[in-house]
């Protein structure tokens, strides 16, 4: 099976967030099932400098000026980046400019990118053409409808990342981005007198995946559908959860047994200034947004440092939320903040963490859990989307059994996240449970394995017996 993947973002070329390490890491875990996944991105500056020098393909005029398709290779994969400078080539993240807001022509660069993806699956590249495409999220929402429209005969699958992020564009760009007008209905592409290219993806997809099964049934409902439950409700058929999974060998322990940890706990301390305490040290890394939780975890926090416990934390975004962390960092010794994006440093975090915090409102799928579970730094998780699906909360039952993974916090609001906290202490100081609690979650599979046969069979069930 070919399947183009559609994305705005992909690792190691660009990163917001995990959307980039799911595309990323696709089409290597599809390779040996027998699908060929190739990435169609946008030719950013990190993208374009990445691929210089291969075939091209003149797309004459999009949207406006001249464009062209580049091909080159992303270590196995091939990638076709979308070279259209009066789109893409400017200095700044993918979706805000300079001035920390949204690029005012997002809307048409990111049409772009599904239109392009649609013609590929109309006429092909050379002589590749995709049996499916595999739409990720708003900014490739609109492309099952342009291959629709031109007649592809792929087939088209949305996955959604995050339905926060719904892609509105108002109603009198309907033209500019070669939407039909009969398509601007309730039960087509408007939403509230704009255009969702989110809702466009959900509506004339064929299937629809999101990052986990609680989240996809969460999905459904008005409090976490945030304006878009009708629509998936309607859909619900072709609506299915398939949970990430995390790229085995970028995160890998640098120990292979509980005990090894000890050293990368000291480490850890010793760089980020933190005194010696008798207690677990906590780590996060995270986005700063209202989603992770993160205010609640200010407030609960004396729960933790009364206990001898430690936060660290790695994050950047809401100015407000950057600043209350440094607060907290100056007022309590056993808080340590580091504002900003760090790779290395967040894998150094991981493997000296006792513990990874995730107290997110929702969360589709979460990929720092995982990493938690691989290294044995066991997830406090808040009982929401992915976060549910991947941690064996310490209950009764948990510990009983022998197969606990970490805590999960319900409900979501800063006390019950405090009474996780004294709990994670308490666990901490019995070193039999929390081994047995660190070996079960190194144990536990979180690769691709299962997840990738679950697309391949996705795939293959909408184009049919070969
Ligand atoms: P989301 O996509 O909602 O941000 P995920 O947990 O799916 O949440 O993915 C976040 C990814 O970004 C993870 O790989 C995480 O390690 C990484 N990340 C987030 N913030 C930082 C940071 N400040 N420094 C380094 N990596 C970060
Ligand atoms: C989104 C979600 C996150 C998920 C990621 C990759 O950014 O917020 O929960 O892990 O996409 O699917």
């Amino acid at each position: 099976t070919r399947v183009l993947s559609v994305t705005s973002e992909c690792v190691p070329l660009v990163k917001t967030g995990g959307l980039a390490d799911v595309a990323g890491a696709l089409p290597g875990a599809l390779a040996p099932l027998g699908v060929e996944m190739r990435t169609l991105l946008p030719g950013y500056p990190a993208v374009m400098g990445a691929i210089s020098g291969g075939e091209t393909h003149d797309l004459g005029k999009v949207f406006g000026a001249p464009a062209r398709l580049v091909t080159g290779l992303l270590g196995e994969t091939r990638l076709y980046a979308l070279d259209a400078p009066h789109l893409f080539d400017r200095s700044g993240g993918p979706y805000l400019g300079p001035n920390g807001r949204d690029w005012p022509d997002n809307p048409v660069r990111y049409a772009a990118l599904s239109l392009v993806a649609a013609r590929i699956a109309t006429e092909g590249v050379g002589d590749w053409v995709p049996d499916v495409l595999h739409c990720h999220d708003w900014q490739a929402g609109i492309a099952p409808l342009y291959a629709r429209e031109s007649g592809a005969k792929a087939a088209s699958v949305l996955t959604i990342h995050n339905v926060a992020f719904q892609g509105l564009a108002p109603a009198a760009m309907r033209e500019t981005l070669r939407l039909p007008e009969s398509g601007y209905t309730s039960e087509g592409f408007e939403y509230w007198g704009q255009i969702s290219a989110l809702k466009a993806g959900m509506l004339w997809s064929d299937a629809i995946t999101t990052v986990s099964p609680t989240y996809a049934a969460e999905l459904l409902t008005p409090e976490f559908g945030m304006g878009l439950d009708g629509v998936l409700r309607a859909r619900a058929n072709v609506l299915t959860g398939i949970l990430n999974g995390i790229d085995l060998e970028a995160w890998s322990p640098p120990y292979k047994s509980p005990r090894g940890k000890a050293r990368h706990t000291a480490a850890l301390r010793q760089e980020f200034d933190l005194p010696e305490s008798d207690g677990p040290l906590c780590v996060v890394i995270s986005r700063l947004t209202e989603q992770k939780g993160l205010d609640m975890l200010l407030d609960a926090l004396p729960a933790l440092l009364d206990q001898g416990g430690q936060l660290a934390l790695l994050g950047s975004g809401d100015a407000r939320l950057e600043a209350a962390f440094r607060q907290a960092a100056l007022r309590h010794a056993g808080v340590a903040v580091r504002i900003g994006y760090d790779e290395a440093l967040s894998k150094r975090m991981i493997a000296g963490g006792d513990a990874i915090l995730v107290p997110s409102r929702f969360e589709p799928c979460g990929l720092t859990q995982l990493y938690g579970l691989r290294y044995g730094t066991l997830p406090v998780v808040a009982m929401t989307g992915g976060l549910a699906d991947t941690v064996i909360n310490a209950s009764p039952a948990g510990l009983d059994a022998g197969c606990a993974t970490g805590l999960q916090v319900l409900p979501i609001t800063t006390a019950a996240l405090a009474g996780a906290l004294t709990k994670l202490c308490a666990l901490w100081r019995d070193r039999t449970v929390w081994q047995t609690m660190m070996k079960n979650a190194m144990a536990q599979p979180v690769g691709w394995d299962r997840s990738a046969a679950a697309y391949r069979d996705l795939y293959e069930a909408l184009t049919g017996p070969r």
